[in-house]
């Protein structure tokens, strides 16, 4: 084994395996016992980047000294980007050819860490991702329905902004994966939240596969998700890539101006008000689709569908979804105080948001691609253009 640094980091190393902690001092010692036979015979280290309040450092201090495997402690006084900037402090403190980055509670299984590297290894891939939402794998000790469904619509919803950076990982939102550091640049990462495996992956054009893994129960403490943390991986998505979002919603605003021009143009033409609305209505829908096709998914376009079927998908969806707000919108005024414009404006932001996960997740989805196939990723335009991201990161 090559000398230690005066700062404990090492020249080579096969494997560092990074933990973030923040009050998890009864699960350091089975973790530590876990992943050192796990990962039994190879050139491996731990790191704990911790931000506890509670006495897990004196825990792991305590384990390391006892343990076959360097495990180090880097203690953060001033714990800046929470989760996601402890795994980047971690990741800057190691120089591990594989970098494996999971939880401290035990909800990620040790075992699977060697199952991940080979799968990289074997595969060449960047990344291995360990999915819940892959067949073998499972969310069930995500406590209670509530955070199941936060979950899953987030995972729905990261998926459809980043149609083409994802198409290979069904579970941007996991906190257990392993990555060839030589294939990310850390530099473009930014600390934000909970969801660190996503800034890598939307940051960086990289191979992924994945691995089954079941999320098992906490094995001591309790989890730090809190609704601050689900408004922050808001603003991350936001941030990363509002690009095709925010494309998607101009788009949208000036069609149903459109719409009302079209519908006071016909008016003013003696059209009886029902058919200039159905006539504004149909050539918006098509007009929008034209624009969405050319500006928001032009880099999704040759994905196998035919443009025919792309069309009827889309007015299919916008004539169902009008019908049934129409017919909400009846119903919720009839039935309560709720004045019109409040419901309506709510149903048609529920409609925005599930016309665009639709769009990006049915009519312009992306095909799974082979590990080996991968890597082209589309040409930046005005709306996906990775600076302006940079700019608005900043
Ligand atoms: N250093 C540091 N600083 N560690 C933290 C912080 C922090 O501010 N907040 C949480 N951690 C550590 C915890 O000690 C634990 O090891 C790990 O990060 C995950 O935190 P939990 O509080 O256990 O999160 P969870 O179980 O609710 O969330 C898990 O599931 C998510 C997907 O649903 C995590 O695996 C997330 O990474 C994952 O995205
Ligand atoms: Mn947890």
């Amino acid at each position: 084994m090559t000398p230690d640094h005066k700062d404990g980091k090492q020249n080579t190393m096969e494997i560092s395996v990074i933990v973030p902690t923040f009050n998890e001092a009864p699960n350091v010692e089975e973790l530590v016992q876990r992943i050192q036979s796990a990962l039994h015979g190879r050139q491996a280290e731990i790191v704990f980047v911790d931000d506890s309040t509670d006495d897990t450092p004196a825990a792991i201090e305590r384990v390391a000294a006892e343990a076959e495997i360097p495990v180090r402690l880097i203690r953060r006084e001033h714990p800046e980007g929470g989760l996601s900037g402890a795994v980047l402090a971690g990741l800057a403190a190691t120089v591990g050819e594989w970098c494996v980055v999971m939880d401290g509670d035990l909800q990620h299984p040790p075992e699977l860490i060697p199952v991940l590297l080979a799968s990289g290894v074997e595969q060449s891939a960047d990344v291995v991702v360990a999915s819940r939402h892959i067949s073998g794998g499972s969310s069930a000790g995500l406590s209670g329905l509530v955070r199941q469904l936060v979950s899953t619509s987030a995972t729905v919803l990261t998926r459809a902004m980043f149609p083409t950076k994802l198409r290979n990982c069904t579970d941007p939102m996991t906190g257990f994966f392993a990555f060839r550091r030589s294939s990310i640049d850390l530099a473009s990462l930014r600390p934000r939240g909970f969801k660190i495996l996503l800034e890598i992956l939307a940051r960086n054009t990289v191979t992924v596969v994945e691995e089954p893994f079941v999320f098992g129960e906490r094995h001591a403490g309790e989890s730090k998700a809190d609704f601050r943390q689900g408004l922050r991986f808001l603003i991350q998505l936001a941030t990363l890539r509002f690009g095709r979002l925010s494309g998607f919603a101009l788009i949208g605003a000036l069609g149903a101006v459109g719409n009302l021009a079209i519908m006071a143009l016909l008016q003013a033409f003696g059209v009886w008000y029902l058919l200039a609305a159905i006539i504004g209505a149909v050539v918006t829908i098509v007009t929008n689709f034209l624009l969405q096709e050319r500006f928001v998914f032009h880099d999704l376009r040759e994905e196998g569908r035919h443009v025919w079927t792309r069309l009827a998908q889309s007015f299919g969806f916008n004539g169902a979804e009008t019908a049934l707000r129409t017919y909400l919108l009846w119903l919720i005024v009839g039935a309560t105080n709720v004045p019109g414009v409040a419901a309506q404006a709510a149903l048609l932001t529920v409609g925005f948001v599930l016309r665009f996960v639709y769009h990006s997740r049915v009519v312009y989805r992306p095909k799974r691609t082979s590990s080996a196939g991968y890597g082209v990723e589309a040409a930046p335009d005005f709306l996906t253009d990775p600076a302006a991201d940079e700019a608005r990161a900043r």
